[in-house]
């Protein structure tokens, strides 16, 4: 409000409606962007034990993946499926409300620095191969290898206003739906049941769940801890 000489909170209402500049900037404020490479790393050893033969079974993969922040998530995926030989058969729609860290993840390039706790995450994940073949460092950053970034599609999607635009197999939501109101959980909630095929993955990780969702009959727990769920048919 004071970078754009607002003087009421109602105000702040209205301008954010009309002016798109400002919408954006406001989201970038409000939005809590945290994010790593293989974060919470049992979550990717049971996906790898308990979700990826069953993937396997599927000529052509969807995967979407919601609240995807700065892209760390979404190639983590994407080495998961490589080392299992999946990802050249599939598509990964990652989409984030904030356009700005969706620049960042399409660009794929990230510190240094973070690239001894991710390797450890990765180790810890069951990762196959030495994690430093996925990128190339220089001056204190590191770029992903293309080939993970290939089969990916980045792209602005709200969960509050935004419909369905595929059918996945899977889909993954982790630690964006703990920001919202039981309300708009199950919303967002119906909206990844009406984008999953029959017997399609909810994958919501464990700081979340179905406890608020209508839909939580028409799901199977997969794994309890981490929160994967299988569609019913
Ligand atoms: C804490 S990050 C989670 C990133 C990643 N999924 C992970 O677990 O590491 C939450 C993300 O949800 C996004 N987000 C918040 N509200 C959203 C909405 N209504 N629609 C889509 N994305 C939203 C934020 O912009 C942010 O990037």
């Amino acid at each position: 409000m004071d970078d754009n000489k607002i003087d009421a909170l109602h105000n702040l209402g209205k301008i954010i409606l009309k002016d798109e500049v400002i919408f954006e900037k406001f989201v970038q404020e409000l939005t809590i962007n945290v994010t790593e490479m293989f974060r919470d790393p049992i979550f990717y050893k049971s996906l790898r034990e308990k979700i990826v033969g069953r993937l396997a079974t599927y000529p052509f993969i969807k995967i979407w993946i919601a609240g995807c922040a700065s892209g760390e998530e979404v190639y983590s995926i994407a080495i998961l499926l490589m080392e299992e030989d999946l990802l050249n058969r599939t598509v990964i729609y990652a989409t984030d409300i904030n356009q700005k860290v969706l620049q960042t993840a399409r660009e794929g390039i990230y510190h240094m620095n973070e690239m001894q706790k991710y390797t450890q995450n990765y180790i810890k994940a069951g990762g196959k191969n030495s994690f430093s073949d996925y990128y190339m460092a220089k001056y204190g950053s590191v770029l992903l290898n293309k080939s993970l970034r290939q089969n990916i599609v980045f792209s602005v999607h709200n969960l509050a206003m935004d419909k369905s635009f595929n059918e996945f197999q899977l889909i993954l939501c982790r630690n964006v739906l703990i920001y919202f109101n039981q309300a708009l959980q199950n919303k967002a909630i119906n909206l990844f049941y009406d984008s999953l095929c029959p017997f399609g993955f909810l994958a919501l990780g464990n700081k979340e769940s179905l406890l608020f969702s209508d839909k939580k009959k028409d799901f199977d727990e997969v794994d309890r801890h981490e929160k994967i769920y299988i569609k019913k048919n």
